[in-house]
């Protein structure tokens, strides 16, 4: 294939990826945006097997196989609410990529033509070192981040002193290594970067935890989208320059705005360590306090009873799969005149727009669905909130208590509204570990059971 095809079907893949990213952007266009995507990558892979340079095909053709099925095993097999950590588990691999592909380049650089060894080009040293510290950055905060998520290793925030200054020494010592390397190319320092990047990585992501959790997945995608970046430059790839920039800066936005959404600064989030080091037990003192329980009869009378209701859905609805039940309830209540809402939490569920997914699945109009800015000026003229599987999103000690971790999150007001309802199946706390002090409020009925039967139950009694 001649260079100049070449890059043009690159120029169209790039292209299908940006519209793969506009259409994922919204519920309704996401499935056009991730066949987009998909069409995109196919291109890609083509057009780069297409090579010259390609040695050999059947090795390509085994390392796509094996992938591949481990990969179609993981999607058909990972439940919704596990994605986080699969997501950092990805995160990490691209980042141990970056960190092998500069290492290749690095102790064969004729293959990559920037160079013999001990005599590489200058820049290509400069794109090897900073792809192998973003990378190797990526895959230690990744699998730190998985083993987080997926609870085998604390999720606890570990915090010290001079945290900040700590990161940016280790910052400026890898830096100077840098320096070191490209000067006079030493398999040893290129080593050391590697291993001290690693470390930090570790620190970057020990500070965080609890609620705070999902800003870190994000920012470990953008540092993810930078690694492939470099990855790209090493490779004189343009399509992986491209891709890895739009996944690095999307990933950025995404940080971004999440957290905006937390009320974090997102130099902290770039630092490592936010939120988190207040002691989680100060704000539990649950015992002698009283709880008012009901069950789907009392629910369904209150509802029915009610001229506006705002279901706040959270991860407990998604465990419970009770969207379709949950649905099936509204209509009932819009069917009365009620009017419904549904009020969504940027990090409400595990991942983001988990909610939004989920009740997209059961058909609930767009229209319907909220985000936390749209919403929350009118919970104190609503009737009814129906919190549905939701814990930390609706926890006021975000706004009050300055000792809580999650102190700072914008929460949903559920508790300006004239009754709450709370379906869970327990008193536990939600992810962040944070008793939630709205359970013993006087406007608080609590509705103790699985969420799916508890709608359906309520659905029977309104009918
Ligand atoms: P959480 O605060 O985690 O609370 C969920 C509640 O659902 C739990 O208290 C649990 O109480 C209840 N629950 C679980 N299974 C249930 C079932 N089958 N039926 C009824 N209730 C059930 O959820 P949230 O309010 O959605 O907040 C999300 C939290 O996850 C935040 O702290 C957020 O930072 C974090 N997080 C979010 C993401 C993203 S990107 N969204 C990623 C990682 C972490 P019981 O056990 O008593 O039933």
């Amino acid at each position: 294939m001649s260079n100049n095809l070449v890059a043009f079907m690159y120029l169209i893949s790039a292209l299908l990826f940006i519209f793969a990213l506009r259409g994922l952007s919204h519920p309704e266009s996401s499935r056009k945006g991730n066949i987009f995507g998909i069409i995109g990558m196919i291109i890609a892979i083509i057009t780069t097997l297409m090579f010259k340079s390609v040695l050999s095909y059947a090795e390509i053709g085994a390392a796509i196989l094996v992938g591949g099925v481990i990969g179609t095993t993981i999607a058909l097999r990972i439940e919704m609410t596990a994605l986080p950590q699969l997501v950092a588990a990805f995160h990490s691999l691209v980042g141990l990529a970056a960190v092998f592909v500069a290492a290749a380049a690095f102790y064969d650089p004729a293959s990559f033509d920037i160079g013999v060894i001990g005599s590489i080009n200058e820049s290509s040293l400069i794109e090897m070192s900073i792809g192998t510290f973003i990378g190797a950055i990526t895959f230690s905060g990744s699998v730190l981040a998985f083993g987080k998520l997926q609870g085998t290793i604390s999720g606890k925030p570990i915090v010290y002193r001079f945290q900040h200054t700590i990161n940016a020494i280790i910052f400026l010592f890898i830096v100077f290594l840098i320096i070191i390397f490209v000067l006079d190319q030493s398999p040893s320092i290129f080593w050391s970067i590697v291993i001290i990047s690693i470390i930090l990585g570790i620190l970057v992501v020990i500070p965080i935890g609890g609620a705070d959790m999902p800003v870190v997945v994000s920012m470990l995608n953008s540092y993810s989208g930078w690694a492939a970046c470099g990855i790209g430059f090493t490779l004189s790839n343009n399509l992986l320059i491209i891709t890895g920039a739009l996944v690095g800066a999307s990933g950025a936005i995404l940080s971004y705005i999440m957290s905006k959404g937390m009320n974090r600064s997102i130099i902290n989030v770039v630092l490592g360590g936010f939120g988190g080091e207040k002691d989680i037990s100060s704000s539990q003192n649950s015992e002698d306090k009283i709880i008012k329980k009901g069950n789907a009869e009392d629910a369904a009378y209150i509802l029915k009873n009610a001229d506006s209701v705002i279901i706040v859905p959270g991860y407990g609805m998604a465990v419970a799969q009770a969207q379709h039940a949950l649905k099936e309830m509204s209509d009932i209540l819009k069917k009365e005149g009620i009017i419904v809402r549904y009020a969504i939490h940027p990090v409400a569920g595990r991942m983001p727009g988990h909610m939004n997914v989920l009740l997209a699945e059961a058909n609930v109009p767009y229209e319907e669905v909220l985000e936390l800015e749209e919403i929350n000026p009118d919970f104190p003229m609503t009737e009814v909130s129906f919190v549905i599987g939701a814990n930390d999103v609706t926890n006021p000690a975000a706004k009050t208590d300055e000792t809580s971790p999650i102190y700072g999150m914008p929460i949903l007001d559920v508790e300006k509204s004239q009754t709450v309802l709370f379906i869970k199946r327990s008193m536990a706390t939600g992810y962040s570990g944070v008793e939630n002090e709205l359970f013993y409020r006087d406007n608080t009925t609590m509705l103790f059971g699985d969420a799916k039967k508890m709608c359906e139950n309520i659905v029977k009694s309104l009918n």
